[in-house]
C-alpha cells in the first residue's frame, strides 16, 4: 500500500514513521510512504503558500494552487483518482473500522492543513474523505496524518508479524482487550491470576472474555452499550470478544 502525505513539514512525517514497526514494513516493501512538500509546488516567487482570507477575519489560509499542483504530482493520470483524506477537526472521527476500510486501498493521499485551513475550492476538487482524530484542535494536520498512517498500516497484510494480533486487540468485537501478564509470576507481591497458569485453554478464553467485558463496562460504557446491543441480536450462543 502506498501513502502520499501532502504537507508543509515532510520531515515530521518521514522522521516519525521511519522508526519501529512502520519503518520495518517500509524496508520490507509492504508499505510505501511519500511525504510531499506542498511548498515545492508554489508558483509564488517568494515561495509563499498562504494568503489572507476573503471577507476578512484572523489568520491566513493555504492557497489552492500549491495544494492542487502537489496533488497532481502524486496522482497517476491514467488510474482512477485515489481516495484523498483531508485531516481536519471538521471531519468524521477516525476509528478502527475506518482504519480497516482505508487499509483496503492500494493508494491513499492524506492532505495536511496549516494556518486557518485551506481554500475550499481545492478541497472540493480533490478531497473524498474529511477525517478528524478527535474533538480538539491541533496546530496542523501532520500529527493526525501520522496517527492515521500508523493505524491503517497495521491492517496491511504482513505489517504486524503476528496476523492474529490485529484481530484480538482492543476494539475487536466492540470490547477492550483483557489484562495480560508476563514473567515473573509474582511481582511486588502481586500474583498472576492462577487461571492463566492452569494450562486449561478453554478456561483461559472464558476468563479473558469476562475480563474484556468487565473492563469495557467500567472504562468505556459507550462501547459496552454497542457490545450489548450487538449481543442482543446474536441467537443465544457464547458472546464474542473485540479487542482495541
Ligand atoms: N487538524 C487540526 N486538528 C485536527 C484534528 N483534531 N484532527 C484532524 N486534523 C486536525
Amino acid at each position: 500500500m502506498k501513502f502520499h502525505v501532502l504537507t508543509l513539514f515532510p520531515e515530521m512525517i518521514t522522521g516519525a514513521l521511519s522508526a519501529s514497526i512502520i519503518g520495518k514494513a517500509m524496508e520490507r516493501g509492504q508499505i510505501e510512504l511519500e511525504a510531499v512538500n506542498i511548498r515545492d509546488y508554489t508558483l509564488d516567487k517568494h515561495k509563499k503558500v498562504d494568503d489572507y482570507t476573503y471577507g476578512g477575519g484572523a489568520g491566513m489560509l493555504m492557497a489552492a494552487q500549491p495544494v492542487y499542483d502537489a496533488y497532481q504530482a502524486v496522482v497517476c493520470q491514467d488510474k482512477p483518482k485515489p481516495r484523498t483524506i483531508y485531516v481536519t477537526p471538521q471531519g468524521a472521527t477516525f476509528n478502527q473500522e475506518m482504519a480497516k476500510e482505508f487499509a483496503m486501498e492500494e493508494e491513499l493521499v492524506i492532505l495536511c492543513g496549516h494556518y486557518e485551513g485551506i481554500d475550499e475550492r481545492v478541497l472540493e476538487e480533490i478531497v473524498t474523505d474529511y477525517v478528524s482524530i478527535g474533538d480538539y484542535v491541533l496546530t496542523g494536520g501532520e500529527l493526525p496524518a501520522m496517527v492515521m498512517v500508523d493505524a491503517i498500516a497495521r491492517f496491511v497484510p504482513g505489517v504486524l508479524n503476528n496476523d492474529e494480533s490485529a484481530m484480538t486487540e482492543s476494539f475487536h468485537d466492540d470490547l477492550l482487550e483483557y489484562p495480560q501478564y508476563t514473567r515473573p509470576a509474582v511481582w511486588m507481591g502481586k500474583e498472576v491470576p492462577a487461571i492463566l497458569l492452569s494450562g486449561d485453554h478453554k478456561k483461559v478464553e472464558e476468563w479473558r472474555l469476562e475480563q474484556s467485558v468487565k473492563r469495557t463496562r467500567e472504562r468505556r460504557p459507550d462501547l459496552y452499550a454497542l457490545y450489548e446491543a450487538r449481543q442482543a441480536l446474536i441467537p443465544k450462543k457464547k458472546p464474542r470478544r473485540k479487542k482495541f
